[in-house]
């Protein structure tokens, strides 16, 4: 599957404006993740970090979204079905799983590792752009996210638990994730529109 027919798919399915931003922001960091764990772990096989799969997850994880509305039980059931159709590789179908524990309860790769902790976070970087004076992510700081992520009433969504599975599952601290998901988010700011 290629990167333009996973977007032109999460076009197809997503109306919303914010949630393509959600899933533009979630592909950037999964690209930039593959590249870090990918030479943090030389001993693993080199076919567990396709950067084009990885991104692809990130772009389609929240697909069925808006179309699961009524029935959030079958949140990425309805994207699995449409991959399926087009012959999607497993391991992206797994990968879109993988962020909704009550589908998939374990995660068993780096991909799948990656998904669960990049979708929040890009929730809770986004929070912090709005509430900087230019509304910008250029003006959002390692230390800014930081500053906010203990305080639980700011972005609640954005559900710190899930976050610190970078430490947890990825074992990258959260301030060096915080790091380059923030880059990897800045670099496609127009994009994203802030
Ligand atoms: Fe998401």
């Amino acid at each position: 599957m290629l990167r333009a027919d996973a977007y032109q798919l999460m076009a197809d399915m997503v109306k919303n404006r914010n949630l393509r931003k959600h899933a533009l922001a979630v592909e950037a960091i999964m690209g930039a993740l593959c590249r870090e764990l990918r030479q943090r772990h030389p001993e693993a096989p080199e076919s567990e970090f396709d950067a084009e799969e990885w991104r692809i997850v990130g772009l389609l994880h929240d697909a069925d979204y808006e179309l699961v509305e009524k029935d959030p039980d079958r949140h990425t059931l309805v994207t699995e079905e449409r991959l399926q159709a087009v012959g999607a590789p497993q391991r992206i179908i797994d990968g879109v799983k993988a962020h909704h524990e009550g589908i998939k309860p374990s995660r068993d790769t780096w991909l799948e590792k990656a998904v669960y902790a990049a979708d929040e976070l890009s929730g809770l970087i986004i929070a912090v752009a709005l509430v900087r004076p230019d509304k910008k992510l250029a003006s959002v700081t390692v230390d800014s996210v930081l500053k906010k992520f203990p305080e639980k009433a700011f972005a609640a969504g954005a559900r710190r638990e899930q976050i610190l599975a970078c430490e947890r599952e990825l074992d990258i601290p959260l301030e060096e994730f915080v790091d380059l998901s923030l880059k990897a988010m800045q670099g496609i700011a127009g994009e994203l529109g802030l």
